[in-house]
């Protein structure tokens, strides 16, 4: 007999990308950035290791973190809460907004993870469809019976799609709910939506140190909000939600913006490579605004990611109701990239 609640028991729960320990893959699977963090972030760190104070509870509302970050991002601290990644601030999200039986939803193909999340608070999850132009307008909700949030990936995974701000000020002008921007990506990204923030009261802006500064080791992210839905917010999460040597390491990574620029740069020159080699190979990839692409049609997905595994090289396959499956890769350093693109060469 389970004492598990019901919807528990009948939930599947989310599967994270593969993270072998046992061989040497290049790993091309979870999106992680394939540099290593600004130098500043063990800088930071390491006094906290060495002078005893980790014998004390970290600051429980991140002040110094959230001054750093609203100096950043041209807002208040108060619009600002620290998360043990954004996975964790989606958590706290979801807690905060739905509750069971209400209606959560999402554009997909998207992040798998909200779909869990809904399931978790035995809420209904509602998906609505990306069109062909990777845009979700007003006209695409119109079937959403009263939802309670709205997840928005922006640069959208697995598809590394972008929607303009104007496009996502739109869709939140339609929605009689919070409208959630994962801007997981948002730092390989030329535009974002933090600016919405601050004239369209529903939008929520969730960032993470994960994939542009190369912390998902780490795990911090944050989001930024109205101060009176940030106030809400901090009922919700554990009171010492993140832990002190993240919290110095973020807020230096967040003082090195050189840093950010110039892996950035290189991110972005390895992905063009790697999209033109993959569409060479009859892919179809939409532009990708991330640091990943996604290859949809061309050559079986399932079987080129078995041979891609067998030569040690793993990239996600992913398989949405209703699409072919396809593969998403991460763009790695560029002698991964070139391993790829020829392992692929002589596969295909
Ligand atoms: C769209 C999206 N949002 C959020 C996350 C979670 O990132 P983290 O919890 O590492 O900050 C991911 C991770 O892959 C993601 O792809």
């Amino acid at each position: 007999m389970s004492h598990f609640l019901k919807h528990i028991d009948a939930m599947t729960g989310y599967v994270p990308g593969e993270q072998p320990r046992d061989r040497t893959f290049i790993k091309l699977n979870t999106n992680e950035n394939p540099y290593p963090p600004s130098q500043k972030v063990a800088e930071a760190m390491m006094p906290i290791l060495l002078d005893g104070r980790l014998r004390l509870y970290p600051d429980p509302v991140a002040s110094e973190f959230r001054r750093t970050a609203a100096e950043l991002h041209e807002v208040d601290p108060s619009w600002i809460m620290a998360g043990n990644g954004s996975d964790d601030i989606l958590t706290i999200l979801t807690r905060a907004f739905a509750g069971p039986g209400d209606v959560i939803a999402s554009a997909q193909p998207g992040y798998i993870l909200y779909e869990t999340l809904s399931d978790l608070q035995n809420a209904k999850f509602e998906i609505v469809p990306f069109p062909v132009n990777w845009t979700i307008g007003p006209e695409h909700i119109i079937g959403l019976k009263n939802p309670k949030i709205f997840y928005l990936a922006n640069p959208n995974s697995p598809s590394g799609t972008i929607m303009t701000p104007e496009a996502v000020a739109q869709l939140a002008e339609a929605l009689p709910c919070p409208l959630v921007v994962d801007e997981a990506y948002g730092d390989f990204a030329t535009t974002n939506c933090i600016s919405l923030v601050k004239s369209h009261p529903n939008v929520i802006v969730s960032r993470t140190f994960s994939k542009g500064y190369s912390l998902a080791g780490l795990r911090l992210g944050y989001c930024i909000a109205r101060p009176e839905i940030i106030a809400g917010l901090n009922k919700v999460k554990d009171s010492y939600n993140c832990d002190m040597l993240s919290l110095a390491g973020g807020t230096a990574a967040l003082l090195d913006q050189e840093w950010l620029i110039e892996t950035r740069q290189k991110i972005w020159n390895t992905r063009a490579r790697l999209s033109s080699g993959a569409a060479e190979l009859g892919y179809l990839i939409p532009e990708s605004h991330a640091n990943f692409i996604w290859c949809e049609g061309g050559p079986p997905a399932q079987e080129v990611y078995d041979a891609l595994r067998d030569r040690d090289i793993l990239v996600r396959l992913m398989k949405y109701p209703g699409r072919e499956p396809a593969l998403r890769i991460t763009v790695g350093t560029d002698p991964q990239i070139d391993a790829l693109l020829s392992a692929l060469a002589e596969i295909v």
